[in-house]
């Protein structure tokens, strides 16, 4: 195959033979599930983020789902969320019957405005679930105050943020019950898994439970203290994850180093720009390299002309407010989170992991600065 006509994708795990000795180490051992690896992954992880607990579990979607479990939502109760983010932020608490209100991000961090949250707030909202969006942290510090005056719980939805941090500590150090993700286009992966980090002793007992058919510490392998789910890690995603945990900063450098070679090699393309830079209050963690091209350009001929020449994109993200699944059942329409549905129609998703290399970049950023021209 010609190098031209290499394919880069968009998105492709780190996976070394460290990785795979961990792993088969446990598959020797004959504990594969509710044993010791999964203890030792939770202590490193929440020692590398700096939350008092952890606990592992099978995705980062069902560690959202136990924590609007945990939250006691239900039927009448309103939860505000971001619109510009993946469907699992909104679909946590939607499952437990709760109905979402979307607020509107700001059109730099695509994260939550707190203005727009605040202005969300009615006597039924229970919850905000916020989102750390392509890895740039959220304002927790007014919408954890907004949260404080109104009595609303809080979930940090960090599942694209391991390694982030926000005024100077890691994003699931700050007190707020914080979700991570690890699908293999993550930071880090363990194939399929999550984990939730928390401060609070009597969530994370709530959460070892819940995740584990609602078995009850002490109690019998047939006895159930309260209505529970499978929503376990095994002992081999485990292994995994410490394998992934050990390089993480190596990982996370790279990736940093990935990104700003991005940067510079798409500054000063016309009709584009690139991801909002870091300041002093946020550090973004390199989950995906997502440009927003200016209004008017046509996406979809950007798109297949990557297409043509072999090159990975996404449309990160629709707004979750207009899925199909959404408009039927709530009824929402165009309008209602402008700025989320401005960004939906021109942010795309490059080629962007680990160990993309600096060749294929250049590629990358030939193809869509002809394709802008
Ligand atoms: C913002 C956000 N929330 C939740 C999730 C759900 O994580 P998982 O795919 O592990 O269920 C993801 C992962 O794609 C995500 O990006």
């Amino acid at each position: 195959m010609r190098a031209a006509t290499r394919p880069i994708p968009l998105s492709s795990p780190y996976v070394d033979e460290r990785d795979e000795e961990l792993v088969l180490e446990v598959l020797r051992s004959g504990r594969l599930s509710l044993g010791p690896t999964i203890d030792r992954f939770e202590e490193l992880f929440a020692e590398k983020v700096g939350a008092p607990y952890a606990a592992a579990v099978s995705s980062g979607t069902s560690g959202l789902h136990l924590l609007a479990v945990i939250a006691g939502l239900g039927a009448g109760d309103e939860v505000i969320t971001s619109p510009y983010s993946f469907v699992a932020s909104a679909n946590c608490f939607i499952h437990e019957g709760a109905t979402p209100v979307f607020a509107d991000v700001d059109e730099r961090t695509m994260n939550l405005d707190p203005a727009a949250v605040e202005a969300a707030i009615t006597e039924k909202t229970k919850a905000v679930v916020a989102v750390d969006i392509f890895g740039y942290p959220c304002e927790l510090d007014p919408i954890r105050e907004l949260c404080a005056e109104h009595g609303l719980t809080l979930i940090q939805d960090a599942c694209e943020a391991l390694g982030a941090e926000y005024k100077g500590g890691a994003v699931g150090s700050h007190g707020v019950d914080a979700v991570f993700a690890f699908y293999p286009n993550k930071q880090m992966t363990t194939g399929e898994g999550g984990m939730v980090t928390t401060s609070s002793e009597e969530t994370r007992l709530q959460l070892v439970s819940l995740r584990n058919q609602g078995r009850t510490d002490g109690g019998g392998w047939l006895d159930h203290g309260r209505l529970g789910f499978n929503y376990r890690i095994d002992d081999v995603r485990a292994a995994l994850g410490i394998g992934q945990l050990e390089k993480l900063d190596r990982i996370l450098g790279m990736r940093q180093a990935a990104a700003a070679r991005y940067a510079e090699l798409l500054a000063g393309v016309d009709r584009l720009e690139v991801p909002l830079a870091d300041d002093a209050d946020h550090l973004r963690s390199w989950f995906v390299y997502v440009v927003t091209l200016a209004r008017g350009t046509d996406r979809e001929r950007v798109i297949a002309e990557l297409e043509r020449q072999g090159i990975g994109t996404s449309r990160y993200l629709p707004s979750i407010h207009l899925q199909a699944y959404m408009r039927e059942r709530y009824g929402f329409s165009e309008g209602l989170c402008p700025v989320s549905e401005d960004l939906s129609q021109r942010t795309l998703a490059l080629p962007f992991f680990t160990a993309i290399e600096a060749e294929d970049q250049e590629r990358v950023a030939e193809a869509l600065t002809a394709a802008l021209a």
